[in-house]
Protein backbone atom coordinates (compact mmCIF):
# COMPACT_ATOMS: atom_id res chain seq x y z
CA UNK A 1 0.00 0.00 0.00
CA UNK A 2 1.22 3.50 -0.72
CA UNK A 3 1.12 5.70 2.23
CA UNK A 4 1.71 8.51 0.82
CA UNK A 5 -2.18 8.35 -0.42
CA UNK A 6 -3.09 9.15 2.85
CA UNK A 7 -0.79 11.21 4.25
CA UNK A 8 1.01 13.90 1.28
CA UNK A 9 3.79 15.59 1.50
CA UNK A 10 3.29 19.42 2.57
CA UNK A 11 5.47 22.08 1.04
CA UNK A 12 5.21 25.36 1.63
CA UNK A 13 6.63 28.01 -0.10
CA UNK A 14 6.80 31.58 0.85
CA UNK A 15 7.81 35.35 -0.19
CA UNK A 16 7.15 38.27 0.45
CA UNK A 17 4.71 38.73 -2.35
CA UNK A 18 3.78 37.44 -5.85
CA UNK A 19 7.69 36.80 -6.76
CA UNK A 20 7.72 33.51 -5.60
CA UNK A 21 5.00 32.34 -7.41
CA UNK A 22 6.79 31.70 -10.22
CA UNK A 23 8.95 28.93 -8.11
CA UNK A 24 5.60 27.60 -7.10
CA UNK A 25 3.97 26.76 -10.23
CA UNK A 26 7.56 25.12 -11.56
CA UNK A 27 7.43 23.16 -8.21
CA UNK A 28 3.59 22.33 -8.08
CA UNK A 29 4.07 21.23 -11.98
CA UNK A 30 5.95 18.27 -10.89
CA UNK A 31 4.45 17.71 -7.26
CA UNK A 32 0.98 16.78 -8.23
CA UNK A 33 0.34 14.48 -5.07
CA UNK A 34 1.90 17.19 -2.81
CA UNK A 35 -0.44 19.38 -0.49
CA UNK A 36 0.93 22.91 -1.03
CA UNK A 37 1.21 26.05 0.32
CA UNK A 38 1.62 29.80 -0.34
CA UNK A 39 2.52 31.53 2.41
CA UNK A 40 2.87 35.57 1.70
CA UNK A 41 2.74 39.01 3.36
CA UNK A 42 2.26 41.63 0.28
CA UNK A 43 1.32 44.40 1.98
CA UNK A 44 5.28 44.70 3.61
CA UNK A 45 6.69 44.58 0.01
CA UNK A 46 9.53 45.44 -0.70
CA UNK A 47 11.27 43.37 2.25
CA UNK A 48 14.28 44.12 0.54
CA UNK A 49 14.23 47.76 1.46
CA UNK A 50 13.62 47.01 5.08
CA UNK A 51 16.13 47.64 7.69
CA UNK A 52 17.35 44.06 9.31
CA UNK A 53 15.31 43.85 12.43
CA UNK A 54 11.78 44.27 10.92
CA UNK A 55 12.77 41.85 8.33
CA UNK A 56 13.49 39.32 10.69
CA UNK A 57 10.36 40.24 12.60
CA UNK A 58 8.01 39.68 9.36
CA UNK A 59 9.99 36.18 8.68
CA UNK A 60 9.51 35.28 12.43
CA UNK A 61 5.94 35.88 12.51
CA UNK A 62 5.55 33.78 9.12
CA UNK A 63 7.94 30.77 9.80
CA UNK A 64 6.26 30.79 12.89
CA UNK A 65 2.55 29.99 10.75
CA UNK A 66 4.42 27.81 8.57
CA UNK A 67 5.49 25.87 11.47
CA UNK A 68 2.22 25.13 12.60
CA UNK A 69 1.91 23.13 9.11
CA UNK A 70 4.63 20.90 10.39
CA UNK A 71 6.20 20.75 6.24
CA UNK A 72 7.74 18.49 4.93
CA UNK A 73 10.24 20.93 3.30
CA UNK A 74 9.77 24.93 3.45
CA UNK A 75 11.03 26.77 0.41
CA UNK A 76 12.02 30.16 1.06
CA UNK A 77 11.28 31.28 -2.47
CA UNK A 78 12.60 35.07 -2.03
CA UNK A 79 16.36 36.11 -2.60
CA UNK A 80 16.21 38.32 0.30
CA UNK A 81 14.81 36.31 2.92
CA UNK A 82 17.51 33.44 2.25
CA UNK A 83 20.03 35.66 2.24
CA UNK A 84 19.25 37.43 5.32
CA UNK A 85 17.53 34.54 7.52
CA UNK A 86 18.53 31.11 6.13
CA UNK A 87 21.21 30.47 8.62
CA UNK A 88 19.02 31.48 11.40
CA UNK A 89 15.83 30.06 10.59
CA UNK A 90 17.27 26.50 10.00
CA UNK A 91 19.05 26.65 13.60
CA UNK A 92 15.97 27.13 15.04
CA UNK A 93 13.19 24.83 12.56
CA UNK A 94 13.62 21.00 12.60
CA UNK A 95 12.11 20.69 9.42
CA UNK A 96 14.32 20.95 5.65
CA UNK A 97 14.36 24.34 4.87
CA UNK A 98 15.40 25.19 1.14
CA UNK A 99 16.51 28.80 0.12
CA UNK A 100 16.32 30.36 -3.39
CA UNK A 101 19.74 32.24 -4.55
CA UNK A 102 20.73 33.95 -7.61
CA UNK A 103 22.08 31.60 -10.30
CA UNK A 104 25.50 33.12 -10.35
CA UNK A 105 27.27 29.75 -11.09
CA UNK A 106 25.44 28.93 -13.85
CA UNK A 107 25.20 32.71 -15.90
CA UNK A 108 29.20 32.85 -15.22
CA UNK A 109 29.83 29.56 -16.76
CA UNK A 110 28.67 31.35 -19.77
CA UNK A 111 31.67 33.78 -20.16
CA UNK A 112 31.69 37.41 -20.05
CA UNK A 113 30.57 40.55 -17.56
CA UNK A 114 27.68 39.18 -15.44
CA UNK A 115 25.06 41.49 -14.24
CA UNK A 116 23.21 40.36 -10.70
CA UNK A 117 20.03 42.51 -10.24
CA UNK A 118 18.86 41.89 -6.35
CA UNK A 119 17.37 43.86 -3.95
CA UNK A 120 19.18 46.30 -1.76
CA UNK A 121 19.52 43.46 1.37
CA UNK A 122 20.79 41.20 -1.06
CA UNK A 123 22.77 43.03 -3.09
CA UNK A 124 24.61 43.72 0.18
CA UNK A 125 24.30 40.57 2.14
CA UNK A 126 27.70 38.26 3.21
CA UNK A 127 25.40 35.49 1.15
CA UNK A 128 25.89 37.10 -2.20
CA UNK A 129 29.45 38.50 -1.66
CA UNK A 130 30.52 34.46 -0.96
CA UNK A 131 28.52 33.33 -3.63
CA UNK A 132 30.51 35.69 -6.23
CA UNK A 133 33.54 34.65 -4.67
CA UNK A 134 33.29 31.19 -4.92
CA UNK A 135 31.29 31.34 -8.98
CA UNK A 136 31.77 34.87 -9.86
CA UNK A 137 34.64 36.47 -11.43
CA UNK A 138 36.07 40.15 -11.61
CA UNK A 139 33.91 40.77 -14.44
CA UNK A 140 30.03 40.13 -12.15
CA UNK A 141 28.69 43.35 -10.85
CA UNK A 142 26.09 43.39 -8.61
CA UNK A 143 23.44 46.20 -9.22
CA UNK A 144 20.73 47.25 -6.45
CA UNK A 145 17.63 47.83 -7.92
CA UNK A 146 15.68 49.25 -4.77
CA UNK A 147 12.01 49.76 -6.93
CA UNK A 148 12.16 47.23 -9.33
CA UNK A 149 10.25 44.30 -6.73
CA UNK A 150 7.63 47.10 -5.82
CA UNK A 151 7.19 47.94 -9.78
CA UNK A 152 6.22 44.53 -10.48
CA UNK A 153 3.87 43.94 -7.13
CA UNK A 154 1.81 46.97 -7.71
CA UNK A 155 1.57 46.61 -11.79
CA UNK A 156 1.96 42.81 -12.14
CA UNK A 157 -1.90 42.94 -14.04
CA UNK A 158 -0.91 46.36 -16.35
CA UNK A 159 2.96 45.65 -16.53
CA UNK A 160 4.24 49.04 -18.61
CA UNK A 161 7.31 48.04 -20.18
CA UNK A 162 8.64 51.47 -21.00
CA UNK A 163 8.27 52.72 -17.40
CA UNK A 164 10.01 49.02 -16.68
CA UNK A 165 12.92 50.07 -18.98
CA UNK A 166 13.55 52.89 -17.19
CA UNK A 167 13.97 51.36 -13.78
CA UNK A 168 16.68 49.00 -15.79
CA UNK A 169 20.63 50.94 -15.79
CA UNK A 170 22.16 51.20 -19.55
CA UNK A 171 24.88 49.13 -18.80
CA UNK A 172 26.55 46.51 -20.98
CA UNK A 173 26.07 42.86 -20.49
CA UNK A 174 26.85 39.20 -21.79
CA UNK A 175 24.88 37.71 -18.80
CA UNK A 176 22.11 38.59 -16.74
CA UNK A 177 21.13 37.33 -12.81
CA UNK A 178 17.50 38.14 -11.75
CA UNK A 179 18.44 37.69 -8.09
CA UNK A 180 14.89 38.82 -7.03
CA UNK A 181 11.80 36.58 -7.37
CA UNK A 182 9.69 38.89 -8.26
CA UNK A 183 11.65 40.33 -11.42
CA UNK A 184 10.91 36.30 -13.04
CA UNK A 185 7.85 38.26 -14.17
CA UNK A 186 9.80 40.55 -16.47
CA UNK A 187 12.60 38.44 -17.74
CA UNK A 188 11.66 38.51 -21.53
CA UNK A 189 11.64 42.62 -21.18
CA UNK A 190 15.14 42.34 -19.42
CA UNK A 191 16.25 39.98 -22.06
CA UNK A 192 14.74 41.89 -24.91
CA UNK A 193 17.24 45.24 -23.23
CA UNK A 194 20.36 43.35 -22.84
CA UNK A 195 20.11 41.28 -25.29
CA UNK A 196 22.11 38.10 -23.76
CA UNK A 197 20.75 35.49 -21.86
CA UNK A 198 19.12 35.64 -18.81
CA UNK A 199 19.43 33.48 -15.51
CA UNK A 200 17.19 32.44 -12.49
CA UNK A 201 17.65 30.70 -9.75
CA UNK A 202 14.00 29.01 -10.05
CA UNK A 203 15.85 25.52 -11.50
CA UNK A 204 18.50 24.66 -9.25
CA UNK A 205 15.35 25.47 -6.28
CA UNK A 206 13.41 23.29 -7.74
CA UNK A 207 15.54 20.29 -8.18
CA UNK A 208 17.10 20.83 -4.62
CA UNK A 209 13.68 20.92 -3.45
CA UNK A 210 12.28 17.58 -5.29
CA UNK A 211 15.87 16.02 -4.02
CA UNK A 212 15.31 16.80 -0.31
CA UNK A 213 11.32 14.83 -1.12
CA UNK A 214 12.67 12.21 -2.87
CA UNK A 215 10.86 12.96 -6.46
CA UNK A 216 12.94 12.52 -9.61
CA UNK A 217 13.39 15.81 -11.50
CA UNK A 218 11.42 15.74 -15.06
CA UNK A 219 11.64 18.57 -17.38
CA UNK A 220 8.62 17.75 -19.27
CA UNK A 221 5.91 17.71 -17.31
CA UNK A 222 2.14 16.71 -17.31
CA UNK A 223 0.45 20.03 -16.57
CA UNK A 224 -1.60 19.63 -14.00
CA UNK A 225 -1.59 21.40 -10.86
CA UNK A 226 -2.21 20.18 -7.18
CA UNK A 227 -4.24 21.97 -4.45
CA UNK A 228 -2.58 25.21 -2.88
CA UNK A 229 -3.71 27.21 -0.30
CA UNK A 230 -2.72 30.58 -0.38
CA UNK A 231 -2.12 31.99 2.82
CA UNK A 232 -1.70 35.57 4.24
CA UNK A 233 -1.03 38.84 2.79
CA UNK A 234 -3.22 39.48 -0.81
CA UNK A 235 -4.82 36.21 -0.73
CA UNK A 236 -7.36 36.62 -3.58
CA UNK A 237 -4.38 38.53 -5.65
CA UNK A 238 -1.80 35.80 -5.36
CA UNK A 239 -4.34 33.00 -6.16
CA UNK A 240 -5.16 35.67 -8.97
CA UNK A 241 -1.47 36.14 -10.30
CA UNK A 242 -1.12 32.17 -10.18
CA UNK A 243 -3.74 30.90 -11.73
CA UNK A 244 -4.21 34.00 -14.75
CA UNK A 245 -0.96 35.09 -14.97
CA UNK A 246 1.24 32.01 -14.61
CA UNK A 247 -1.23 28.81 -15.69
CA UNK A 248 -2.85 30.66 -18.34
N1 LIG B 1 10.88 38.46 -4.10
C1 LIG B 1 11.85 38.84 -3.15
C2 LIG B 1 13.25 38.34 -3.54
O1 LIG B 1 13.37 37.35 -4.22
C3 LIG B 1 11.93 40.25 -2.67
C4 LIG B 1 10.93 41.27 -3.03
C5 LIG B 1 10.82 42.35 -1.98
O2 LIG B 1 11.71 43.20 -1.87
O3 LIG B 1 9.82 42.28 -1.25
O4 LIG B 1 14.24 38.92 -3.14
Amino acid sequence: MDLSEFSPQKVCFFDSGIGGLNLLYESALRLPKAELYYFADNFKVPYGNLPDKELENAVDEIFSEIAKINPTVAVIACNTVTARCVGRLRSKYDFPIVGIQPAVKEAVRVGGKCLVFATPATAQSASLRKLINEYGNDTTQVVACPHFAQFVEQNIFNLNEEELMGLLPDLKADTVVLGCTHYIFVKEAVQKKYGCPVFTGVEGTVRRILNVLGVEYQPQIVPFIPKISFVGGDEEKNKRVFYEVLCR
